[in-house]
């Protein structure tokens, strides 16, 4: 597999320590950014990149995101691929759940080059706009209130990442 690169948003540490799990599950070349920090040039040298975030308020994704994503419309994303993941809590936030997933996934320039789709099942919430499909549009993590299934959903989208990251 070629070079992955891992840009993530996180206010409290949440989303960096599941990028960093991501990581390590990866293997290989991965390298890991926080979006705080990089820069157009950075995010437009991988043909392989991992996008995450986590959800604030209705439909916001972390700051940090909010700050940079339209950026990405200076980039042409032919030939590459990019997952996504999100972070979330829902049973505080049933009904925007993930939210900042869905909108991250939204301001992509091009949804044409999305991979790593995650399946619904598992999850107790009532609304979401990370859905697309009756699926995930990226993988989806609750470690306020699934903490024991962080690391195995990780391994698995991992998994599919593996089969599908060029
Ligand atoms: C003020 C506030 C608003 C939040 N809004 C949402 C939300 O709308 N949907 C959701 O799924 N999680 C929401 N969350 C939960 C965070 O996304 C979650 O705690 C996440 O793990 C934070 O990750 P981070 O520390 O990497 O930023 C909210 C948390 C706070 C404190």
């Amino acid at each position: 597999m070629e070079k992955v690169g891992i840009f993530y948003g996180s206010t409290s540490g949440a989303t960096r320590v599941v990028a960093e799990k991501i990581s390590k599950e990866l293997g290989g070349s991965v390298e890991l950014h926080n979006i705080k920090e990089a820069t157009i040039e950075m995010i437009a040298s991988y043909n392989n990149l991992i996008f995450g975030t986590s959800a604030w308020g209705i439909g916001d994704m972390q700051d940090d995101w909010e700050d940079f994503i339209d950026e990405l419309g200076q980039i042409d994303f032919t030939g590459k691929k990019i997952a996504i993941f999100g972070l979330g809590d829902q049973m505080e936030y049933p009904e925007s759940f993930v939210d900042g997933l869905g909108t991250l996934y939204c301001r992509l320039p091009d949804k044409s080059v999305v991979v790593g789709e995650w399946p619904k099942e598992g999850y107790n919430y009532y609304f979401s706009l990370a859905e697309k499909d009756d699926k995930f549009v990226g993988l989806v993590i609750d470690d306020h209130h699934q903490p024991e299934l962080t690391d195995k959903r990780i391994g698995d989208w991992v998994k599919i990442l593996k089969k599908s990251l060029s």
